[in-house]
């Protein structure tokens, strides 16, 4: 019976999505979708430096107290996102005036803060989130000018000093872009493993679109298993409408060509070892609330949900690719 399917239920590895926590507070459609559908919740930005530490002796930690309550009442499982990024960073941050040893000190209490205040609760973190650029070289963020590319190795030593049990991840794009990008972020973890740094998995963000060939989607995911390592498809979804066409709208046809999409990625997901199967984490939860249309300006419909909270031709992909 229809009612009776979920994701949760349906998949046999935990689904998530990215959580915006207003929409949470304030709305009840949303809040009870999540509820039925997802066994794990990611902060959209909710756990993101600029939101948890907006000046240099004050955390704010109302929003993602109450998300983490939320996944505790409900046994949802909480994934950490991020510790460290070079985007939303707060003014304090991007002012800093600092020797090398203040700069590390910032980095260190920050991460060791945060990890200590959800520890036990939060199971597993992003610790570093879109080091390495396109064309395969290290990008040059803040974190790399003040400390140098060794930063993100501490990043993770960091974290697991203040919480041995949490699995950490390296977060990032782009690795159905082609071999170019994603050897460079395999070529850092492997580096990083090697090293003997504490790094237990790769997500793989998955921000992808209708157009995007199946050899690369699947050939994303199969180098990232790999490495060994754990992979976790942290933040997907598939733009309908990549070419920005203000005038578009949805039909069935793309929602047919967008299920196929999702049955490819999810297949892929599904044939690699279980032991490496962290979950599929959906960036958003419906049409209604994904960053997309906002940021690019455009219409789009990149989720498995309608902006009516409606199961999408998308959904019934996810679920296939798993039969
Ligand atoms: O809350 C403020 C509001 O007070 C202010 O008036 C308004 C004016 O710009 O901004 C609001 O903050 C925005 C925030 O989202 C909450 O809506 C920020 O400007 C905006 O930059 C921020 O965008 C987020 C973005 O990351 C940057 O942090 C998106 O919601 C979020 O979906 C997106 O998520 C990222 C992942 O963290 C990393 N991977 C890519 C992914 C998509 O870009």
């Amino acid at each position: 019976k229809i009612e009776e399917i979920s994701l949760q239920k349906n998949m046999p590895f935990p689904m998530g999505a990215a959580i915006n926590v207003s929409l949470l507070k304030s709305n009840a459609n949303y809040r009870n979708l999540v509820i039925k559908e997802f066994n794990s919740v990611t902060a959209e930005n909710a756990m993101k430096f600029a939101s948890l530490h907006p000046s240099k002796d004050t955390y704010i930690w109302s929003d993602a107290d109450y998300l983490v309550d939320f996944a505790v009442a409900n046994g949802k499982r909480v994934h950490g996102h991020t510790l460290n990024w070079y985007q939303s960073l707060p003014d304090w941050v991007k002012n800093f005036q600092g020797t090398t040893a203040e700069w590390e000190n910032l980095l260190k209490t920050h991460i060791q803060t945060v990890v200590g205040h959800f520890k036990g609760k939060v199971v597993s973190w992003d610790v570093v989130n879109e080091a390495v650029n396109e064309d395969g070289t290290m990008r040059n963020s803040i974190w790399v000018e003040k400390l140098g590319v060794d930063y993100i190795g501490r990043a993770f030593q960091y974290a697991h000093e203040a919480d041995p049990n949490a699995l950490l991840f390296y977060n990032d794009y782009g690795h159905e872009f082609g071999p170019t990008k994603r050897t460079a972020i395999l070529n850092l973890v492997i580096g990083l493993k090697n090293k003997g740094i504490p790094i237990d998995g790769i997500g793989i963000q998955m921000h992808t679109r209708v157009t995007q060939t199946d050899a690369n989607l699947t050939a994303a995911i199969a180098t990232a298993a790999a490495t060994g390592l754990k992979v976790h498809i942290s933040e997907i979804d598939i733009s309908l409408n990549p070419d920005n066409v203000q005038s578009m709208t949805y039909t069935t046809a793309l929602g047919e060509q967008q299920a196929a999409k999702y049955k490819t990625i999810v297949q892929a997901y599904n044939a690699i070892p279980k032991s490496q199967q962290f979950g599929i984490t959906q960036w958003n939860v419906t049409d209604a609330d994904s960053w997309i249309p906002s940021n690019y300006k455009r219409p789009d419909w990149p989720l498995p949900f309608d902006a009516q909270y409606q199961r999408k031709a998308a959904y019934q992909g996810i679920l296939d690719g798993v039969k």
